[in-house]
C-alpha cells in the first residue's frame, strides 16, 4: 500500500486468542493473556518495538493494563509513546510516564488544564489535536512534521484500533495468534468500534506472510483500503 509522505507507516501488532479476543473479560488486563505468550513471540513483540520511531496505545489500554510499552526483552532503544487522550485522563503517576522514553500525549481543546498540567508536571510532552476529540490524521501528522516519526506501532486497544483503521491509517497488521478461546460477547475483540452495514465496508487485508515463532503462529496482513470502508464512520463513538 503507497503511504501517504506525511504521516507514519503504521503497523498494528497485538496478541489475540483463536477467538480473536484481546484479553480474558471486559475490563481485564492483557497482560494476563500475554503470560502465556511463548518466550520467541515476546521477543519479537520486543523486536519490533526496538524497531519502531514511536509506539501507541489508547487511553483505557492505559488505565487498565498501566503498561510500560519500553524494550526489555532485547537490546535497542525505547520508542517514544503515544497517548490519544481526548480529555487528558492519564493518572500522573502511569508507568508510561516512567523516564524510559519520551511520552507524548494528544489531548484536544476541551481537556482540563489541571489535568494537562499534571501531565506535563509529570514529565508529558502535551500535543493539541483536536477540538472536541483527539483527531488521529492530525496527529498522525503532527508526529511525522513536529517529531520526524516514520515508524508508528499500535498496540491497542480496540477502540484505537477501529478508529485508526477507519481512517484509513493502518498499513499492516502482524497477529499473535495465542491458543485459547475465551469466549464472552462483551470481551473486547481485536477491533471494537461500530458494526459495518454492508459488505462494501468490509476492509480487506493481504496475507503476506506466515511462521511460527515458538510455539504461537504469527499471521502478517497489508491492509488494502480496496472497498468503501472507512472514512466518515470514523467520527462516531
Ligand atoms: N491483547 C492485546 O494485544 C491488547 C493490546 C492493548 C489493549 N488490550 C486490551 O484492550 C482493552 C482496552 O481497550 P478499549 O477499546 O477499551 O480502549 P483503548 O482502545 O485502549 O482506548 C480507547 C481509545 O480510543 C480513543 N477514541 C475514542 N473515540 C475516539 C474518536 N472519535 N477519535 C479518535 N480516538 C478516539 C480514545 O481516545 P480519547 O481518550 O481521546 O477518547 C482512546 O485512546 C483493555 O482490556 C486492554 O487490556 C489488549
Amino acid at each position: 500500500m503507497e503511504v501517504s509522505p506525511d504521516r507514519p507507516h503504521v503497523l498494528m501488532m497485538s496478541e489475540i486468542t483463536a477467538d480473536g479476543k484481546l484479553t480474558l473479560k471486559k475490563g481485564c488486563s492483557s497482560k494476563i493473556l500475554m503470560k502465556y505468550m511463548d518466550h520467541a513471540t515476546e521477543i519479537l513483540l520486543h523486536q519490533t518495538r526496538a524497531a519502531s520511531d514511536a509506539i501507541m496505545v489508547g487511553s483505557n489500554t492505559i488505565r487498565i493494563d498501566n503498561s510500560f510499552l519500553t524494550v526489555r526483552y532485547v537490546e535497542g532503544d525505547n520508542p517514544v509513546r503515544v497517548i490519544p487522550a481526548s480529555m487528558a485522563d492519564i493518572p500522573p503517576d502511569a508507568n508510561v510516564l516512567s523516564p524510559d522514553a519520551t511520552t507524548i500525549i494528544a489531548v484536544s481543546e476541551k481537556a482540563p488544564r489541571g489535568r494537562v498540567d499534571a501531565l506535563r508536571r509529570a514529565g508529558a510532552t502535551i500535543v493539541l489535536a483536536g477540538t472536541d476529540h483527539v483527531s488521529l490524521p492530525r496527529l498522525m501528522q503532527i508526529l511525522s512534521a513536529d517529531f520526524g516519526i516514520r515508524k508508528l506501532m499500535i498496540e491497542g486497544g480496540p477502540t484505537l484500533n477501529w478508529h485508526m483503521l477507519h481512517h484509513r491509517l493502518v498499513d499492516e497488521i502482524r497477529l499473535i495468534h495465542l491458543p485459547f478461546i475465551v469466549g464472552g460477547s462483551d470481551t473486547p475483540s481485536l477491533v471494537g468500534g461500530m458494526h459495518i452495514e454492508s459488505e462494501e465496508e468490509m476492509i480487506r487485508l493481504s496475507l503476506k506472510n506466515f511462521f511460527l515463532c515458538g510455539t504461537n503462529l504469527v499471521t502478517e496482513y497489508d491492509v488494502l483500503y480496496t472497498g468503501g470502508g472507512g472514512g466518515d464512520a470514523a467520527g462516531s463513538g
